[in-house]
């Protein structure tokens, strides 16, 4: 936390979050040194056109914005150019690509539970998607091409009325670089910015994610519905008549309310509901089970001897004696916690002289599941 990164410029963990993180905008020449990107334009599209992606493809002709979702067929790309401005944006290329999980690995100084994904664009000369600001963290980093990178820290957020991206309507450039392969620009959310594609340009956002508190609170009502246990039923032997039967009455109101207020929770359930809900996989994604599985005991073998990896769209998170995996929790022991809890902060398991059973009996069901393999990266 205290080595000077390249990555952040020279600035150590502790200087960068200090100074800049969700505080203020950072750019950074060549932060990966000898990044050239990790797929062609080609390949990107290819990418928007699988069925288990999320893709969005924004057109800028005759002075009006489109926004398009996947799915797409190659068709939807041709011919392109010629119509004007236009940008593809593919999300989760960290689950598709291990060079994308790589290039995700190296912002492990920031939580977990605070990743999001790495989106990918490509757009031609003069493409982008317009100005705006986002509820995100994000770690710019520019491979092919160019891109000119104009950013404002106004106050002012009017968007555009009726359009399809969310446009700032008045976008007032207070800053403005171009970046080229290797350099990196950091935004804290909100902080208002606009990408134009200097030429043939493809840009990797490393984005981090900040829920609405009303998400959470809503989600968390959904968690907390299958667990409360409040005893009884509503009883009124002393039942007075009403002069309006229609009218509910005070009784039942103070009966009802008191009943509702036994609703509890502790930061247990929190914790719970958090690793759950922040490990959930994106509804689109799907594991893919062995299709001749090991037995239990070849498994373990090969994981004691070859170390095991997480699947690229595996999510996992811990916390004090419980690991979250793809939206479900395991309480373990300690020994196992330790285990497990190496698995989750590197995605990749050492060979080792022999795990608790506890954890190797996770390891095997994950493995049946399509979660994880034996094996190293
Ligand atoms: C991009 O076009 O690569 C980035 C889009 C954005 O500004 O969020
Ligand atoms: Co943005």
């Amino acid at each position: 936390m205290n080595t000077k990164l390249t990555l952040l410029g020279g600035l150590t963990v502790n200087e960068f979050l200090r100074d800049y993180w969700q505080k203020k905008p950072l750019l950074i020449r060549q932060a990966v040194p000898g990044f050239k990107g990790l797929l062609d334009p080609r390949q990107l599209i290819g990418l928007a056109c699988r069925n288990d992606v999320q893709a969005r493809l924004a057109t800028y002709q005759r002075r009006q914005w489109k926004l398009r979702y996947e799915p797409f067929e190659p068709v939807d790309f041709e011919g392109l150019s010629r119509k004007g401005k236009w940008s593809v944006l593919v999300q989760g290329v960290n689950h598709l690509l291990p060079q994308g999980a790589d290039l995700v690995k190296q912002f492990n100084f920031i939580p977990h539970a605070r990743l999001d994904d790495l989106m990918v664009s490509y757009a031609p000369k003069g493409g982008g998607v317009g100005p705006h600001f986002d509820a995100y963290d994000v770690f710019l980093v520019q491979g092919l091409g160019h891109r000119r990178w104009q950013i404002s820290t106004q106050k002012d957020q009017t968007l555009v009325e009726g359009a399809p991206l969310r446009l700032l309507k008045d976008f007032k450039v207070e800053q403005e670089w171009v970046l080229e392969a290797g350099d990196m620009l950091y935004l804290p959310p909100h902080c208002a910015h606009n990408g134009i594609a200097e030429d043939d340009c493809m840009t990797y956002s490393i984005g981090f994610r900040t829920p609405w508190y009303q998400e959470l609170a809503e989600q968390f009502l959904v968690y907390l519905q299958d667990r409360i246990e409040i005893a009884g039923t509503y009883a009124d032997p002393d039942l007075k008549a009403q002069k309006h039967p229609s009218e509910i009455g005070d009784d039942m109101l103070q009966q009802v309310g008191r009943a509702i207020r036994k609703v509890r929770w502790d930061d247990e359930d929190v914790a719970n509901f958090l690793g759950c809900y922040l490990s959930e996989p994106k509804p689109h994604i799907f594991f893919a089970a062995p299709s001749k599985p090991m037995p239990q005991d070849r498994f373990d073998r090969a994981v004691r001897t070859r170390g095991a990896k997480l699947d690229l769209k595996t999510q996992m998170l811990c916390r004090t004696g419980t690991v979250f995996v793809n939206g479900d929790a395991h309480q373990v022991g300690k020994g196992s916690y330790t285990a497990l809890r190496g698995l989750a902060d590197a995605r990749s398991l050492p060979p080792s002289e022999k795990y608790p059973r506890e954890a190797a009996s996770l390891l095997y069901q994950w493995y049946l599941d399509g979660y994880l393999t034996p094996g190293a990266r």
